[in-house]
């Protein structure tokens, strides 16, 4: 047989299948075509098998033209293959997409309750001059304790409230307050700084969490008396609770301040009254303050002849719970549930 002879019959299967696949409209008729010109015993194989019988010389140019023809095929097939899913994804959006639905909000992120608290709080600082600074959760006994003037025999220091990593030695922080020793030993004078953070102590119930945030304040300058200290407290009070709550100071006492005092606010649900909330007193403690215990200040090397300062420290949790009125149990903050988390976005 005459090679130019396949050749051409060949061009005439290929443009018979080009042909007949226009008129196919669903992908079984696609699928069987293809496979009446290109399986085994389809009509491409058949005229194949005169390649044998051609002289050597010519099977290189028809066998060319067989890979064409078959490659031309095969591409056929699927572009037509993925024209009919196109045309039926079309129709079946046609048919189902209502364009007059309300479309759906992706899910964003969003703080804490406690985050939102804590900030609020730094906040009010830093819009009073105070820079923010950290310490480390991993606290020394020495930072912890010892520098804050806690004498040796101090019940907090007691294994009952402090979760030791090595007794004596390291520990989790169980307040803020060594990053007031930190800063001292770090910053140049003058000092005013906030310190928020986790802190740690054995403790669990309802009012309670073992691990929990406190803010730290520390102002050290020439001249800083307790007025100032009173100042700025009323001041942050009023910006957090409402201008309009009374605010107290009583005498307390703290291992390194003196004198010391505990903040309250007047209890905002009775107004003074007396209730649950408050346990009848009218009053709400919120914070603990004081003038920085001269021994604290010796043990940092600065003159507390020259030198004074104030210190407070304050629960994020305690804050938080009275702001969003309603979390009975300070748990709600750490467990994580959505629909309790999913209520503070904002
Ligand atoms: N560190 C105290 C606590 O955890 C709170 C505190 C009280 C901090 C008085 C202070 C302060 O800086 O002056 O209970």
């Amino acid at each position: 047989m005459d090679p130019q002879e396949i050749i051409a019959q060949l061009r005439a299967l290929t443009d018979g299948f080009e042909r007949q696949l226009s008129g196919l409209e669903s992908e079984q008729s696609i699928r069987e075509h293809q496979a009446a010109f290109l399986s085994k015993k389809g009509s491409l194989a058949q005229l194949q098998a005169l390649l044998g019988k051609l002289p050597q010389e010519s099977r290189k140019e028809v066998g060319a033209a067989f890979n064409e023809a078959k490659q031309r095929i095969a591409s056929q097939a699927h572009d037509a293959l993925t024209a009919l899913a196109k045309q039926a994804e079309a129709a079946y959006l046609q048919q189902y997409t209502d364009l007059s639905l309300p479309g759906r909000r992706p899910t964003i992120g969003h703080m804490h309750p406690l985050s939102i608290v804590l900030y609020d709080i730094v906040d009010v600082f830093v819009s009073m001059g105070f820079d923010v600074a950290l310490g480390p959760e991993i606290e020394t006994d020495l930072y912890n304790f010892e520098k804050l003037n806690f004498p040796a025999d101090h019940p907090a220091r007691d294994m009952q409230d402090t979760l030791f990593i090595e007794e004596g030695k390291t520990l989790l922080r169980t307040h803020t307050s060594p990053v007031q020793v930190r800063t001292m030993l770090q910053r140049p004078l003058p000092i005013q700084v906030v310190a928020p953070g986790a802190v740690y102590r054995r403790d669990d119930d309802p009012t309670h969490s073992p691990m929990f945030f406190q803010v730290e304040g520390l102002l050290v300058d020439k001249g800083v008396h307790f007025g100032h200290l009173k100042g700025v407290l009323d001041a942050f009070l009023h910006q957090v609770f409402g201008a309009d709550v009374t605010t107290r100071f009583r005498p307390s006492f703290f291992p390194f301040t003196e004198p010391s005092a505990e903040a309250d606010i007047q209890c905002i649900v009775c107004r003074g009254k007396g209730c649950r909330l408050c346990s009848q007193t009218g009053w709400i403690e919120i914070l603990g303050c004081g003038m920085v215990d001269p021994n604290v200040l010796a043990g940092v090397g600065i003159d507390p002849e020259v030198y004074t300062g104030f210190a407070f420290g304050l629960g994020v949790d305690r804050i938080a719970m009275l702001r969003y009125e309603g979390i009975t149990s300070i748990k709600l903050f750490y467990e994580n549930d959505p629909r309790f988390l999913g209520c503070f976005a904002r």
